[in-house]
Protein backbone atom coordinates (compact mmCIF):
# COMPACT_ATOMS: atom_id res chain seq x y z
CA UNK A 1 0.00 0.00 0.00
CA UNK A 2 1.13 3.80 -0.68
CA UNK A 3 2.42 5.17 2.31
CA UNK A 4 0.31 8.50 2.89
CA UNK A 5 1.04 11.39 6.12
CA UNK A 6 -1.94 13.49 6.28
CA UNK A 7 -1.51 17.43 7.42
CA UNK A 8 -3.98 19.50 9.62
CA UNK A 9 -4.32 22.72 11.34
CA UNK A 10 -7.44 21.72 12.82
CA UNK A 11 -11.17 19.58 13.23
CA UNK A 12 -9.39 17.30 10.64
CA UNK A 13 -12.73 15.56 9.76
CA UNK A 14 -10.84 15.30 6.10
CA UNK A 15 -8.15 13.66 7.61
CA UNK A 16 -10.83 11.41 9.37
CA UNK A 17 -12.62 10.42 6.43
CA UNK A 18 -8.83 9.80 4.62
CA UNK A 19 -8.07 7.68 7.53
CA UNK A 20 -11.22 5.57 7.38
CA UNK A 21 -11.77 4.84 4.23
CA UNK A 22 -8.01 3.62 3.94
CA UNK A 23 -9.17 1.18 6.37
CA UNK A 24 -11.43 -0.23 4.09
CA UNK A 25 -9.68 -3.50 2.34
CA UNK A 26 -9.77 -2.09 -1.10
CA UNK A 27 -7.89 0.40 -0.10
CA UNK A 28 -4.55 1.21 -1.93
CA UNK A 29 -3.04 3.43 0.61
CA UNK A 30 -2.76 3.38 4.45
CA UNK A 31 -1.65 6.80 6.65
CA UNK A 32 1.59 6.68 8.26
CA UNK A 33 1.43 10.08 9.99
CA UNK A 34 -0.73 12.95 10.55
CA UNK A 35 1.31 16.42 11.14
CA UNK A 36 -0.08 19.63 12.54
CA UNK A 37 1.41 23.27 13.05
CA UNK A 38 -1.39 23.08 15.90
CA UNK A 39 -0.69 20.93 18.87
CA UNK A 40 -4.38 21.52 20.09
CA UNK A 41 -5.99 20.29 16.80
CA UNK A 42 -9.07 18.04 17.63
CA UNK A 43 -7.92 16.04 14.61
CA UNK A 44 -4.49 14.90 16.63
CA UNK A 45 -6.34 13.32 19.35
CA UNK A 46 -8.59 11.75 16.88
CA UNK A 47 -5.22 9.96 14.36
CA UNK A 48 -4.15 9.03 18.46
CA UNK A 49 -7.14 7.29 19.36
CA UNK A 50 -7.34 5.18 16.18
CA UNK A 51 -3.57 4.68 16.74
CA UNK A 52 -1.82 6.87 13.97
CA UNK A 53 1.65 8.24 15.04
CA UNK A 54 1.34 11.86 15.19
CA UNK A 55 3.69 14.78 15.12
CA UNK A 56 2.96 18.58 16.34
CA UNK A 57 4.80 21.58 16.20
CA UNK A 58 3.79 25.05 16.85
CA UNK A 59 4.64 27.36 14.03
CA UNK A 60 4.36 30.58 16.61
CA UNK A 61 7.51 32.32 17.19
CA UNK A 62 9.44 30.03 13.75
CA UNK A 63 10.16 31.72 10.74
CA UNK A 64 8.38 30.54 7.81
CA UNK A 65 11.61 28.18 6.75
CA UNK A 66 12.78 26.88 9.86
CA UNK A 67 8.87 25.88 10.50
CA UNK A 68 8.73 24.18 7.10
CA UNK A 69 12.00 22.53 7.50
CA UNK A 70 10.95 20.63 10.68
CA UNK A 71 7.76 20.06 9.30
CA UNK A 72 10.12 19.01 6.48
CA UNK A 73 12.29 16.66 8.25
CA UNK A 74 9.25 14.75 10.60
CA UNK A 75 7.44 14.18 7.34
CA UNK A 76 10.99 12.68 5.65
CA UNK A 77 10.96 9.97 8.93
CA UNK A 78 7.88 8.73 7.76
CA UNK A 79 8.81 7.71 4.42
CA UNK A 80 5.76 8.50 2.93
CA UNK A 81 5.04 8.16 -0.59
CA UNK A 82 2.07 11.08 -0.90
CA UNK A 83 1.62 14.05 1.63
CA UNK A 84 -2.31 14.89 2.13
CA UNK A 85 -3.19 18.39 3.15
CA UNK A 86 -6.48 18.47 4.93
CA UNK A 87 -7.38 21.86 6.32
CA UNK A 88 -3.65 23.22 6.26
CA UNK A 89 -4.15 26.48 7.00
CA UNK A 90 -0.69 28.05 6.09
CA UNK A 91 1.09 28.51 2.54
CA UNK A 92 3.96 26.35 2.42
CA UNK A 93 7.81 27.57 1.15
CA UNK A 94 8.63 26.86 -2.12
CA UNK A 95 11.36 24.97 -1.14
CA UNK A 96 9.05 22.47 0.81
CA UNK A 97 6.37 22.59 -2.20
CA UNK A 98 9.26 21.63 -4.51
CA UNK A 99 10.94 18.90 -2.12
CA UNK A 100 7.77 17.16 -2.43
CA UNK A 101 6.33 18.00 -6.19
CA UNK A 102 3.65 15.48 -7.42
CA UNK A 103 3.44 13.97 -4.24
CA UNK A 104 1.73 16.80 -2.44
CA UNK A 105 -2.18 17.05 -2.83
CA UNK A 106 -4.66 19.48 -1.53
CA UNK A 107 -8.45 19.77 -0.80
CA UNK A 108 -9.85 23.28 -1.23
CA UNK A 109 -13.50 24.14 -0.60
CA UNK A 110 -14.56 25.33 -4.08
CA UNK A 111 -14.45 24.71 -7.69
CA UNK A 112 -11.38 26.00 -8.74
CA UNK A 113 -10.55 28.07 -10.71
CA UNK A 114 -13.41 29.88 -8.88
CA UNK A 115 -12.23 31.07 -5.54
CA UNK A 116 -8.79 30.37 -4.69
CA UNK A 117 -7.87 31.48 -0.65
CA UNK A 118 -10.21 32.18 1.93
CA UNK A 119 -13.66 33.08 2.49
CA UNK A 120 -15.07 30.82 -0.63
CA UNK A 121 -18.23 30.23 0.88
CA UNK A 122 -18.92 33.96 1.32
CA UNK A 123 -17.48 34.91 -1.46
CA UNK A 124 -19.85 32.41 -3.64
CA UNK A 125 -23.42 33.11 -1.97
CA UNK A 126 -22.37 36.71 -2.63
CA UNK A 127 -22.49 35.93 -6.68
CA UNK A 128 -25.31 34.37 -6.51
CA UNK A 129 -23.75 31.23 -7.82
CA UNK A 130 -25.70 28.09 -8.20
CA UNK A 131 -23.16 25.55 -7.07
CA UNK A 132 -19.88 25.78 -4.72
CA UNK A 133 -17.98 22.62 -4.43
CA UNK A 134 -14.85 21.55 -3.73
CA UNK A 135 -11.28 20.44 -5.13
CA UNK A 136 -8.77 18.40 -4.76
CA UNK A 137 -5.12 19.14 -6.92
CA UNK A 138 -1.54 19.57 -6.92
CA UNK A 139 0.23 21.58 -4.67
CA UNK A 140 2.48 23.80 -6.81
CA UNK A 141 4.36 27.15 -6.00
CA UNK A 142 1.03 29.22 -6.41
CA UNK A 143 -1.56 28.86 -3.73
CA UNK A 144 -4.33 26.92 -5.08
CA UNK A 145 -3.50 27.31 -9.04
CA UNK A 146 -1.57 23.36 -9.18
CA UNK A 147 -3.07 20.82 -11.51
CA UNK A 148 -6.71 19.75 -10.89
CA UNK A 149 -7.45 15.97 -9.54
CA UNK A 150 -10.90 15.67 -9.26
CA UNK A 151 -14.29 17.99 -8.28
CA UNK A 152 -17.26 17.80 -6.61
CA UNK A 153 -20.40 20.38 -7.10
CA UNK A 154 -22.10 21.05 -4.13
CA UNK A 155 -25.96 22.67 -4.74
CA UNK A 156 -26.48 26.09 -2.96
CA UNK A 157 -29.98 26.24 -1.50
CA UNK A 158 -32.21 29.66 -0.95
CA UNK A 159 -31.47 30.76 2.50
CA UNK A 160 -27.94 29.04 2.62
CA UNK A 161 -25.72 30.90 5.03
CA UNK A 162 -22.11 30.41 4.42
CA UNK A 163 -21.80 27.97 7.41
CA UNK A 164 -24.37 26.06 6.22
CA UNK A 165 -22.85 25.71 2.76
CA UNK A 166 -19.28 24.78 4.44
CA UNK A 167 -20.64 22.36 6.36
CA UNK A 168 -22.56 20.31 2.87
CA UNK A 169 -19.70 21.31 1.24
CA UNK A 170 -17.22 19.23 3.76
CA UNK A 171 -19.42 16.12 3.46
CA UNK A 172 -18.76 16.15 -0.35
CA UNK A 173 -15.12 16.75 0.98
CA UNK A 174 -15.24 13.47 2.73
CA UNK A 175 -16.66 11.59 -0.50
CA UNK A 176 -13.66 13.72 -2.97
CA UNK A 177 -10.76 13.57 -0.84
CA UNK A 178 -10.55 9.64 -0.21
CA UNK A 179 -11.30 8.71 -3.73
CA UNK A 180 -9.13 10.83 -5.39
CA UNK A 181 -6.09 10.31 -3.59
CA UNK A 182 -6.74 6.37 -4.11
CA UNK A 183 -7.63 6.96 -7.76
CA UNK A 184 -3.70 8.95 -8.22
CA UNK A 185 -1.76 6.70 -6.07
CA UNK A 186 -3.48 3.88 -7.69
CA UNK A 187 -2.70 5.37 -11.13
CA UNK A 188 0.91 6.09 -9.50
CA UNK A 189 1.87 2.66 -8.50
CA UNK A 190 0.71 1.19 -11.93
CA UNK A 191 3.29 2.97 -13.19
CA UNK A 192 5.86 1.49 -10.26
CA UNK A 193 6.71 5.24 -9.02
CA UNK A 194 5.99 4.66 -5.79
CA UNK A 195 9.29 3.53 -4.00
CA UNK A 196 8.28 0.98 -1.75
CA UNK A 197 6.34 -0.52 -4.95
CA UNK A 198 9.32 -0.06 -6.56
CA UNK A 199 11.88 -1.63 -3.46
CA UNK A 200 9.73 -4.81 -3.49
CA UNK A 201 10.24 -5.11 -6.78
CA UNK A 202 14.19 -4.52 -6.25
CA UNK A 203 13.98 -6.93 -3.70
CA UNK A 204 11.97 -9.52 -5.32
CA UNK A 205 14.26 -9.67 -8.16
CA UNK A 206 17.19 -11.75 -7.32
CA UNK A 207 14.81 -14.54 -6.40
CA UNK A 208 13.04 -13.53 -10.00
CA UNK A 209 16.65 -14.14 -11.58
C1 LIG B 1 -12.06 22.01 4.62
O1 LIG B 1 -13.29 22.49 4.16
C2 LIG B 1 -10.95 22.31 3.64
O2 LIG B 1 -11.37 22.27 2.31
C3 LIG B 1 -10.59 23.71 4.03
O3 LIG B 1 -10.66 23.74 5.43
C4 LIG B 1 -11.61 22.78 5.88
C5 LIG B 1 -10.93 21.89 6.89
O4 LIG B 1 -11.83 21.06 7.53
N1 LIG B 1 -9.29 24.04 3.57
C6 LIG B 1 -8.90 25.27 3.23
O5 LIG B 1 -9.63 26.24 3.31
C7 LIG B 1 -7.48 25.36 2.74
N2 LIG B 1 -7.18 26.69 2.32
P1 LIG B 1 -11.33 19.78 8.34
O6 LIG B 1 -10.21 20.23 9.28
O7 LIG B 1 -12.52 19.33 9.10
O8 LIG B 1 -10.85 18.76 7.36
Amino acid sequence: KARVAVVISGEGSNMGALLYASRLPSSPYEVVLVASNNPDAPGLALAEAEGVATWARSHKGLAREAFDDALHEALAAARPDVIALAGYMRVLTPGFVRAWEGRLLNIHPSLLPAYPGLDTHARALEAGDRHAGCTVHLVTEEVDSGEILGQLPVAIQPGDTADMLAQRVRLAEHQLYPATLSAYVSRHQDAGWIEGQVDALAAALPEVL
